[in-house]
């Protein structure tokens, strides 16, 4: 179905199928649609949850938390909803979105529109008090525009409100401080802020055993990850999501030129698949077998769902190939993943 829809919608702007796509969502969730997923594969269990298979949806889909349930109708095993910041804002100005067909790539700097933390936490417990999505759903929380970047004791104050805003509602938070569409948003991933920042949020969550991730840029040095992965293990943190988008622009087959017209942004699918595998790979050696690792970038097949599960991913998110490939690819990835399962087992 969204083969044949899929011409038609990438013919609209991006912004504009978006939001179809939105509206198919918002319609799929009042019908309370269901089809129960069943795996006959065991579970996963990590940071304390449960996981029905590996595949989940990638922060920055549901910015507002505005469909969870018919997210998890699609067969995603988790949801990573935001990325929230504590104050209200605009997307950047547009164009801010882009596709690039050749690369079934995205470049974008939408730069964390969405509502607000404390409205969002209240839409979603409305939303969930008496219909719980059923799967785990962690929230992504990332630094108000309006905060100076060099302005630590603010930033830091700014992601301590969205913790305490989402804190009540999420199964796990992911701190985005590798975002490049805010402005230096990634000077958090060196070493002395990010310790300042993340002991911060430890400490606001008290006694509270609430698993905490933090977001990773691929553009980082092995030297700042294994800072980051330092603090990430002094801190007792859960874990890591690798990676966010990229800013590099290589190696891409669109042209050159288009490419440079598209402009600033962070770079998602393949062509970040080899840098976000080789981070996870790094980052299971670094922090061992007991931290939460989620791989993220550039995977379209149930062959790059073993590949990050090979390289030491707990569990893996989608988001370019859901835009690409459409609502089936979460269901169908999971039955592979688990048919991959029964077939490794019972030779
Ligand atoms: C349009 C768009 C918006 C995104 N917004 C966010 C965001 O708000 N927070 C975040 O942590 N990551 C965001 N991301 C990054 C994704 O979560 C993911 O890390 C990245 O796209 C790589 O995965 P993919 O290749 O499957 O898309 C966004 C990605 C895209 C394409």
């Amino acid at each position: 179905m969204y083969r044949l829809l899929r011409p038609l919608l990438f013919r609209l702007p991006p912004h504009a199928a978006h939001s179809l796509g939105g509206a198919a969502l918002s319609i799929l969730d009042a019908l309370h649609f269901n089809t129960p997923l069943n795996l006959s594969a065991r579970p996963i269990e990590t940071m304390g949850l449960t996981f029905a298979h590996p595949v989940g949806l990638a922060g920055g889909f549901d910015k507002n938390a505005r469909w969870p349930h018919a997210l998890a109708s699609l067969g995603f095993a988790f949801l990573e909803l935001g990325t929230v910041t504590a104050t209200a804002q605009a997307e950047n100005p547009r164009p801010n979105l882009f596709r690039l067909p050749a690369d079934r790539a995205l470049i974008n700097r939408l730069g964390f529109p969405n509502d607000g933390a404390n409205a969002i936490a209240e839409r979603y417990q409305h939303a969930t008090r008496s219909r719980p999505v059923g799967v785990p759903v962690g929230f992504s929380i990332g630094k108000s525009r309006s905060v100076p970047i060099d302005a630590l004791d603010k930033v830091i104050d700014d992601y301590r409100a969205s913790l305490r805003a989402i804190a009540p509602v999420a199964d796990f938070v992911v701190v985005n401080i590798s975002s490049p569409n805010t402005n230096h948003l990634r000077a958090l991933q060196d070493r002395d802020q990010a310790r300042r920042l993340l002991a911060a949020l430890r400490e606001e969550l008290g006694t509270q055993a609430l698993p905490l991730l933090v977001k990773v840029a691929p553009d980082m040095s092995v030297e700042t990850l294994d800072e980051l992965l330092t603090i990430i293990a002094e801190l007792n943190l859960a874990g890591i999501v690798a990676t966010n988008t990229t800013v590099s622009r290589e190696p891409l087959r669109t042209p050159k030129g288009e490419v440079e017209a598209m402009g600033a942004g962070g770079l998602s699918g393949p062509p970040l698949k080899a840098s976000a595998l080789r981070f996870v790979k790094h980052a299971r050696a670094f922090l061992g077998p007991k931290a939460t690792i989620i791989g993220v970038g550039g995977i379209e097949t149930s062959d790059d769902v073993n590949r990050y599960l090979d390289a030491g991913a707990n569990l893996i998110q989608i988001y370019t190939s859901f835009i690409y490939e459409g609502p089936g690819l979460p269901r169908r990835l999971a039955q592979e993943w688990a048919r991959g399962l029964q077939a490794r087992e019972q030779p």
